[in-house]
């Protein structure tokens, strides 16, 4: 198995550190446009090897995409990210022509390959990447909810002073501050409704928390987060190469599933070798599909700005 991370910033090197030790690949390819920064990055990991006991070829390039040929699952983390008070929205301009041009060099060289967006606006970097290759929908995935999920279940497990592990949630809709949508309703301690155990007001604010997670740490750090964008990255990886079927939140194009067309967006997906492999359907109430609905119309809004670009 071959996989290739594009971007070897923060998220990206995160990304293929754990897929290197998780050992998910015989060889790992990492790209970047600056030069000698996903070489030498690669070889900091390969150093790690025999600390850690791996055996993944780690390799790095910059920007030669024929070291990626063959790739199984690609990644793409390129772009700039976030800086504080910025939405990433904003990134729009600047991400869109980076990640249709790092699509289709992956594709140039691997035919085959599944994608993984996590690039922002992440909605439409997936969207982006979809309609620029044609590529079949299944082998397209924006990496979101995942990330969002986590962060839901971290605060949700904050909230009830146990184990992140114990604790089951989903976000869906966008990967926006004011898009993505925590299904409070939906969320489980160890099976039992979360209401069982925090009043309406705690449960409000952990959802507030979940929309604003990545602002809050893009506050305190100066830039957006990596460790957590870069591991959900990996998970999305491990699904994909061990056929696991994990259900995970993605971000995939819809054809009539939760009301809509023509968008990416996420929803609760079954992952396996042939990327996503299903949607699976929450059964929405009322008040979570009317939010569906509005956080459909704003990625459709970002979605919008793609036509007036020259991408
Ligand atoms: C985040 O939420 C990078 O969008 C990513 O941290």
């Amino acid at each position: 198995m071959k996989v290739t991370v594009v971007g070897a910033g923060a998220v990206g090197a995160t990304c293929a550190d754990n897929i290197a030790r998780k050992q998910l690949c015989s060889e790992l390819v990492l790209v970047d446009i600056k030069e000698g920064v996903a070489e030498g990055k690669a070889m900091d990991l390969m150093q790690t090897a025999q600390i850690e006991g791996f055996d993944t070829k780690v390799i790095g390039s910059t920007n030669d995409y024929a070291k990626t040929a063959g790739t199984d699952v690609a990644v793409i983390t390129s772009g700039i990210p976030r800086k504080p008070g910025m939405t990433r929205e904003e990134l729009i301009g600047i991400n869109a022509g980076i990640v249709k041009g790092v699509a289709e060099n992956i594709l140039k060289f691997s035919p085959d390959a599944i994608i993984i967006v996590i690039s922002n606006p992440m909605d439409t970097m997936t969207y982006l990447a979809l309609q620029s290759t044609g590529l079949p929908k299944h082998r397209i995935i924006g990496m979101g909810g995942m990330l969002d999920s986590a962060r839901f279940r971290y605060y949700l497990s904050q909230a009830l002073g146990c184990s992140p592990n114990d604790v089951q949630a989903s976000v869906i809709g966008g990967h926006g501050d004011t898009t993505m949508i925590p299904l409070t309703r939906l969320a489980t301690y160890m099976g039992m409704p979360v209401s069982n155990f925090l009043d309406e007001e705690t449960l409000k604010k952990v959802a507030a928390d979940t929309m604003v997670g990545g602002a809050t740490l893009t506050g305190l750090l100066g830039t957006s987060a990596w460790y957590a964008p870069g591991a959900a990255g990996a998970f999305l990886v491990e699904s994909i190469l061990r056929d696991e079927k994990r259900i995970v939140p993605c971000c995939v194009s819809l054809n009539g599933e939760y009301g809509q067309n023509d968008i990416c967006l996420g929803v609760p997906v079954i992952i396996g070798r042939n990327g996503w492999e299903k949607i699976v359907d929450y059964k929405l109430n009322e008040e979570e599909q009317a939010l569906f609905a509005k956080s459909a119309e704003a990625v459709r809004n970002m979605n919008s700005v793609l036509s007036t670009m020259a991408v």
